[in-house]
Order: C-alpha cells, then sequence, then structure tokens
C-alpha cells in the first residue's frame, strides 16, 4: 500500500519553507561579496533582472514538474516522459546534485557553527587574528560541530514535511527577518556608514564584464535553490489549489530582499571599519570574507560598544548565518529522502539514517581538505591546478552541473512534457494566469532564451574550470 504523500499545511508555509531553502550562506555572505567586488548597484541591477527574468520561469517549471507528478525529481521526470530512458538522466542528476552540494554546505555551515561557539564563549578577540581560520578548520572539534549540527537537521527532517519542515520554517524565518533587521539597524546608524551605502547603491558599470555576469546568474540560481531538484520536491508538497506563479513570485521577492539587506549590513560596516578602503579589493571569496575580514570588523566596534557588545553582535551575525543555513540544508537534504521514499518504498526515518550516514563520511572527506589530509587536500589536478576533494566537489556540482540541470528543465518541460501540459498546470489555483503576459512570457522564454543562457552559462564554465579557458 503507498503512504498518503505528505504536504504543506498553508500557501504561507510553502512559502516560509521554500523561502527557507533559498535564503541560506548564498544570500547572506556570497551576494554582499559579489556585489562589493563587481560594481555595487550595478552588480544589484543585473542580479535582480535575472532573478525576475531567467530564476523565475525556471522556478515555475521546477514547481510545475513536482506538482503534477506528485512525486520526488526521479519519479517527476520518469512519469512525465512516459518512462524515457533519456529522460531519466536528468531526474537522475537533479538528485545527485543536492546530495552532493549538502556535503560541502554541511561542511561551511560546520565552521560557522564553530564561529559562533567561539564568540559566545568570549573568543571573538582570536577569531580575529590572521591564522586563526586556517588552524580552526583543522581542529578534531569540527566533527564534534558536525555531527550536533546533522543531529539538528535530521531532527527536523525526521518530523516529517508539514511538522518538521514546516514548522521549523515558521519559527526560524520570522526570527531571521527580525535578526537581520535589527543588525541592519545598528549598522546603519554607525559612523561612516552612509559611505557604505553610496558604493553599495551607486553602479559603477565599469566593473560589469563577462564574468561579471556571469557570477550574477550563478549566484541567482544557487540562491533560489533551482537545479538542485528542490522546488520539483516542494512543488510535490504543493496543494493543487496554491498559485505556482504567486507562489514563485512571493519566494523570490524574498529571497532577493533578504540578499539586499544582507548588503546593507555587511558594507556600511566594512566603510564604518575602514573609510578609505577599496571594497573590490577586498578578499575574492566568500569564506574569506566571512570568516577572516568579517571577525576583525566586528572585534573593531568594541571601541564603541564594548567587547561584550561586539561579541554580541558578532554571535548575532553568525545566529543568523547558521539558522540561514539549517533551513537551506533541510531542503537540500529532503531531496534524497523524498526520492528513497517514492522510489524505494522506504520509511522516512531508514531513509534519513542512510542519507546521514553516506553524507557523513563524504562532508568529512571534504574537511579534510584543508591540509588535515594529504590525500583529499591534493585530490587532482584541474586545469593545471592541484584542487582538494572540497574543490572539486564545489566545481562539478555548483558550478558546472547546477546551469546543466536548469537547461534540462527548461527542455524537458517545454518539449517532452509539452508546453501546453505545463501552462494547465501553472493555470491550476491561479484563474488569473491565463491571459496574463507572465504566462507568454513564461512559456516563450523557457523554450528559447532561457535554455540558451543557461547552455552557454555551462559551456563556458566547463572550459574555465577544467580547462582553463572561458569565452567571456
Ligand atoms: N539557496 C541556498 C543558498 O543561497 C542554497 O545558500
Amino acid at each position: 500500500m503507498t503512504a498518503v504523500r505528505e504536504h504543506f499545511g498553508s500557501r504561507l508555509g510553502f512559502i516560509l519553507a521554500a523561502a527557507g531553502s533559498a535564503v541560506g550562506i548564498g544570500n547572506l555572505v556570497a551576494f554582499p561579496v559579489a556585489a562589493t567586488k563587481s560594481g555595487g548597484g550595478a552588480f544589484l541591477l543585473i542580479y535582480a533582472l535575472f532573478v525576475f527574468l531567467i530564476c523565475l520561469p525556471v522556478m515555475m517549471a521546477e514547481l510545475a514538474l513536482g506538482r503534477r507528478s506528485d512525486k520526488d525529481p526521479v519519479g517527476a521526470y520518469r512519469e512525465l516522459s512516459n518512462r524515457s530512458h533519456l529522460w531519466r538522466i536528468p531526474g537522475w542528476l537533479a538528485l545527485a546534485t543536492p546530495f552532493m552540494i549538502a556535503v560541502f554546505y554541511l561542511v561551511v555551515t560546520v565552521w560557522v557553527l564553530g564561529y559562533l561557539i567561539e564568540t559566545v564563549t568570549g573568543n571573538l578577540d582570536k577569531l580575529a587574528t590572521p591564522d586563526f581560520f586556517i588552524q580552526f578548520i583543522n581542529t578534531p572539534q569540527i566533527f564534534i560541530y558536525l555531527v550536533a549540527l546533522m543531529l539538528v537537521i535530521n531532527a527536523i527532517l525526521a518530523m516529517g514535511v508539514k511538522d518538521g519542515i514546516e514548522r521549523a520554517a515558521k519559527t526560524l524565518m520570522p526570527m531571521l527577518f527580525v535578526m537581520l533587521l535589527g543588525l541592519v539597524i545598528f549598522v546603519l546608524s554607525l559612523e561612516n556608514a552612509s559611505l557604505g551605502l553610496k558604493y553599495y547603491l551607486v553602479p559603477d558599470f565599469s566593473k560589469v564584464d563577462g564574468n561579471v555576469i556571469s557570477k550574477a546568474m550563478a549566484q541567482a540560481f544557487f540562491s533560489l535553490s533551482l537545479g538542485m531538484g528542490i522546488m520539483i520536491t516542494y512543488g510535490s508538497y504543493m496543494k493543487r489549489q496554491d498559485s505556482i506563479p504567486g507562489s514563485s513570485r512571493a519566494v523570490a521577492i524574498t529571497d532577493t530582499l533578504v540578499a539586499f539587506t544582507a548588503g546593507l549590513l555587511i558594507l556600511p560596516s566594512i566603510f564604518h571599519f575602514n573609510p578609505q578602503i577599496d571594497p573590490s579589493e577586498l578578499s575574492e571569496s566568500s569564506a574569506g570574507m566571512i570568516f577572516q575580514f568579517l571577525p576583525k570588523i566586528f572585534l573593531a566596534l568594541q571601541d564603541g560598544i564594548g567587547y561584550v557588545g561586539a561579541s554580541a553582535v558578532a554571535a548575532t551575525f553568525f545566529f543568523l548565518v547558521l539558522v540561514a543555513a539549517i533551513t537551506s540544508l533541510v531542503s537540500i537534504i529532503e531531496v534524497p529522502i523524498a526520492t528513497l521514499r517514492d522510489e524505494r518504498r522506504m520509511e522516512r526515518k531508514k531513509a534519513i539514517y542512510l542519507i546521514a550516514g553516506v553524507q557523513f563520511v563524504l562532508a568529512i572527506a571534504c574537511a579534510v581538505s584543508f591540509g588535515m589530509v594529504n590525500w583529499t587536500t591534493d585530490f587532482v589536478q584541474l586545469a593545471g591546478t592541484n584542487k582538494s576533494f572540497f574543490d572539486l566537489v564545489e566545481i562539478i556540482f555548483y558550478d558546472t552541473i547546477l546551469p546543466l540541470n536548469g537547461l534540462l528543465v527548461c527542455l524537458f518541460v517545454i518539449y517532452k512534457w509539452k508546453k501546453a501540459n505545463f501552462d494547465k498546470e501553472l493555470q491550476e489555483g491561479d484563474e488569473n494566469f491565463a491571459g496574463s503576459f507572465s504566462q507568454k512570457y513564461v512559456n516563450f522564454s523557457l523554450g528559447t532564451f532561457i535554455p540558451l543562457i543557461l547552455l552557454l552559462i555551462f559551456i563556458n564554465t566547463v572550459a574555465l574550470k577544467f580547462f582553463g579557458h572561458s569565452f567571456i
């Protein structure tokens, strides 16, 4: 006998859960870092265009696939392709991608948890020293943090879709919005904050090149949790009377607002720390920014609000990032769980144990890739440079397969499942969709320029990451 499929309890519950998936390290850290390096307002503008013109239709396509099939990504492609063998491949890719992204995302979240614990135990001054990060990520403590983090995430998942995922999102997301706003208000009251605002909001188009455009696209795609099977899975938990276009818009707006607000937090803080700074010279990576530069900024606040005050601000920030990362990880790990439940008829708890076991081993292999174990640290040579196991997972699944999955979703929905079926699914639960501009745009764009753009990004990424050449 088949178990009744779980569903989100309400439309708001779905929106908060999907926003919980979307809002993550990508928004709170990667987005402000990218905006800082790539022309402030100019990056913002390009990013917003990508979100609403390209990512939004892809999100609708993924949700529609999930809701129509009532299945995990593997089952969705199988059912809606009439069991075509070829079209099973994107289903398996949409399963492997979140499974592996969870592995490196877990490791970064473990570092955030570690930094939170160090901060609340009075060690903010240590975090601000130059070598702390590299020493910290090579200490055995991180394995204990990994176990703790996995216990929390899997406990939420064990409670199921409505009582676990949805309830956690309903509690954690409003808390995240309030903390983020509180921090922004505090930061904007600091001296020289307006310089940061100006840098952030005034567009500098001289910094925009092909690379920036491709970065904005990848960032928007990851931030909205696309190409990872998540929205297919969450679509299968959506009620038929809820509007897919309306809910997608709500999720995209929330996600973009949070990313924008995170920039209001980071850039004014940087300028308060040093009004003469040129932010585009700052750390290239998000990890460099969050784990090496931000602790220095937080520590410098002690001149105005004392060490305890500075530690409280830092702890709030790390807690915020931790909460966002946990709600994202919950959605990422739900994809393989849904697959085991749908395809193998496995009980939720059994599926959780199995997946957590494999992910734990792989996360350890990633965590020891920073010097602890030579073999995983110098794992392969790509485009003439040594890459660690962590780097390899990120390059294959985040950089390369994500846009490929997006491309395959577009092609599948329009040319295999067929435009008319897709359109019918979008109209269900949304009586205003038929005949709207949105309907025409979504149908046209998904069959034409969106897959083309994703194809170009995929080709360029393969050329760049694997062969060291870029076309743009
Ligand atoms: N969408 C999630 C993030 O931005 C995965 O981090």
